[in-house]
């Protein structure tokens, strides 16, 4: 696997840019959910600093839970098989879900999880909210219900995504320039 160092990245987003775009999505959020329940479903790991900052903005009584899958192979391409590999998640039966994600790409990790959720529980809704939205690579017909900032085709790390592990850390999105 290619090594990449942080000097090689190209920020797309500041870590200032992606907190305001959170802020407005947080007033959003808090329209939609006004006085009910909700429970935040974060994917783990990629999803995990957007989970924790719109949290900070919501309002109404919240629950923070995880779930880990597994879709993407070692590097920049995507499988297209999704499995859910730890799947601790309480009864979200006649709750308000809202599943957190990094980014939806292809759209089979969303596919996979609203189709889980709404099979193993029967929730009262369910919604997806990403940060990112590729629409360019998507091979299932699926849009997230709320996200922050649309990106085109380029592998991206920083702010919870990664390469080979490394770069969730950083408080930027960037990129790779080929
Ligand atoms: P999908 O199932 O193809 O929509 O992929 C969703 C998952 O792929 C995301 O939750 C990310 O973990 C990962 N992913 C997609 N695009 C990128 C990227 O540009 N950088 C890092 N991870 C990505
Ligand atoms: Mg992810």
């Amino acid at each position: 696997m290619k090594v990449i160092k942080e000097t090689d990245l190209k920020v797309l987003f500041t870590a200032d840019l992606i907190q305001e775009k959170i802020k407005e999505l947080g007033l959003v959020l808090n329209e939609k959910y006004k006085d009910e329940d909700l429970y935040l479903i974060c994917v783990l790991k990629g999803s995990i600093m957007f989970m924790v900052d719109i949290a900070k903005h919501l309002k109404m009584p919240v629950k923070m839970e995880f779930i880990r899958l597994s879709s993407y192979g070692s590097g920049f391409t995507s499988t297209g098989k999704v499995n859910a590999v730890d799947i601790a998640l309480p009864d979200l039966s006649d709750k308000n879900v809202l599943i957190i994600e990094d980014i939806v790409d292809t759209g089979h990790t969303a596919k996979f999880l609203l189709d889980f959720i709404n099979h193993s529980f029967k929730p009262k809704t369910i919604a997806f909210c990403s940060l990112l939205d590729k629409k360019c690579k998507r091979e299932v017909e699926i849009e997230p219900d709320f996200y922050c900032l649309d990106v085109d085709d380029k592998f991206l790390v920083g702010y919870g995504l990664d390469y080979d592990g490394y770069f969730r850390n950083i408080p930027y999105i960037g990129y790779v320039e080929n």
